[in-house]
């Protein structure tokens, strides 16, 4: 299995991870959001000409009041860079076999990445309250986000890990 960046010849027809709303946005508007507005990247998990699953981020700010407490020391008062995972989905024919925590990996290097280059104080995931759990057992923690949520955003469950967390692991050097 290979972790890549969407192309526009991928062909994303038969996807299906059994939600409707994540499906469309895959079929529909990962491709010209990616290829033609330059809003976000898709990763995908492919193997062979099969599109085992996706990952779509996005670099935001948060308003660090907005944080839980503990991530929120010392930060300065200003809306601070993290990366956004809008969204996260593996087709149902490839279930439970680690692709959703490689996709996650992945993204959590990017973010490592984005610190090094560009700067980047943690990763948001826009989590559905069933995926709960998956997120908690990377460490990450609901949050109450004061700005920047929109109903581009569906999946109604912010929840952050820091940069801090991600470098404390040896899987995510600097
Ligand atoms: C959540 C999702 C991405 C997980 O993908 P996956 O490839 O099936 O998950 P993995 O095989 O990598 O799972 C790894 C671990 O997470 C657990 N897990 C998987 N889905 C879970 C869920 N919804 N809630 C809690 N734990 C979950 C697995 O039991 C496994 O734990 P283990 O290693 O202790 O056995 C996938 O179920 C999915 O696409 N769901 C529908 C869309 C969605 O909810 N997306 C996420 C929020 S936008």
């Amino acid at each position: 299995m290979e972790i890549r960046a969407l192309r526009s010849s991928d062909d994303r027809s038969a996807f299906h991870s059994g939600d409707e709303a994540l499906d469309r946005f895959f079929r529909q508007f990962a491709g010209q959001n990616q290829f033609r507005h330059y809003l976000g990247v898709t990763y995908v998990a492919v193997e062979g000409q099969q599109i085992l699953g996706f990952a779509t981020v996005a670099p935001r700010h948060i308003d660090v009041d907005s944080l839980p407490e503990s991530a929120r020391r010392k930060l300065p008062r200003y809306p601070i860079p993290v990366l956004g995972l809008g969204r996260l989905a593996v087709d149902l024919t490839a279930r439970s076999k680690g692709v959703g925590v490689q996709l996650l990996r992945f993204v959590l290097t990017l973010a490592s990445k984005m610190a090094s280059e560009t700067g980047c104080a943690g990763v948001v995931v826009d989590a559905k309250p069933a995926a709960r759990r998956f997120y908690e057992k990377f460490g990450f923690r609901t949050f109450e986000p004061l700005e920047g949520q929109s109903e581009a955003h569906p999946c109604p469950l912010p929840m952050y890990l820091s940069m801090r967390e991600i470098r404390a692991s040896t899987e995510f050097p600097p």
